[in-house]
């Protein structure tokens, strides 16, 4: 096993939203969330269902779906009057050019803890398929907007009522050459601490106050 290149992989994938028309085929799909499925998960079934959004037909519903739950939503009510229209425009446009979407869902647990462990699972089961996804030139936005939210959106995209969504991944091959977007990371001195450090910072923040 190339250890290093896992590394190197894990480091080097970058959100893609620049969008490629480049078709995607449903065999290239199907090995991704394959392979995806080998995450970690912690219930007697494993946690993920996926919907897939990639004829034409199916794509241009999904828009019409997302577009009204943004009206229900209220979403472009942050715009001026005279620019309500155009973010509209432009939000769909967007996602009718993106050319195949990936619905993940978990299933929603009354029990903290077995919800954590759902929502934990499917995560790791996205960057397993953003990390994949990546090795093979196709590019990943995990988006969680605010329509998943929305339970009349889930229903008429076919998410029953006791699941949840994790995340919209829109997926579309990296057109090369591609500029990268830049990413960074603060250092791992920045957000870990040794078990007595972080109990000395704690009680002596508690002194001050
Ligand atoms: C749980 C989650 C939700 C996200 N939701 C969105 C989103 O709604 N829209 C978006 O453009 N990016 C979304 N992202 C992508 C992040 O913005 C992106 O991962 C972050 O900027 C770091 O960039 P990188 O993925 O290139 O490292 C999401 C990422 C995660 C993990």
């Amino acid at each position: 096993m190339d250890r290093e290149s896992i590394q190197q992989t894990i480091r080097e994938r970058r959100t893609i939203r620049t969008l490629s028309d480049q078709e995607i085929s449903i065999d290239i799909i199907n090995e991704l969330l394959e392979s995806a499925s080998y995450a970690p998960y912690h219930s007697k079934n494993e946690p993920w269902e996926v919907i897939i959004v990639k004829t034409l037909q199916d794509r241009q519903l999904f828009v019409e779906k997302i577009m009204e739950s943004y009206d229900r939503l209220n979403s472009w009510a942050r715009y001026d009057q005279q620019n309500q229209g155009s973010a509209r425009k432009k939000t769909q446009d967007y996602f009718l050019n993106v050319p195949l979407t990936l619905i993940v869902t978990a299933p929603i647990n009354e029990s903290p803890k077995k919800n954590l462990e759902a929502i934990g699972a499917v995560s790791a089961f996205i960057q397993n398929f953003q990390l994949v996804a990546w090795s093979k030139q196709i590019g990943v936005t995990w988006r969680t907007i605010p329509v998943i939210f929305d339970e009349a959106f889930k229903q008429e995209i076919g998410v029953v009522a006791d699941r949840q969504i994790i995340g919209l991944l829109s997926v579309n091959r990296i057109d090369e050459p591609i500029k990268l977007p830049t990413s960074y990371r603060k250092p791992v001195t920045h957000w870990s601490a040794h078990l007595s450090e972080k109990l000395k910072g704690m009680s002596e923040s508690d002194e001050i106050s």
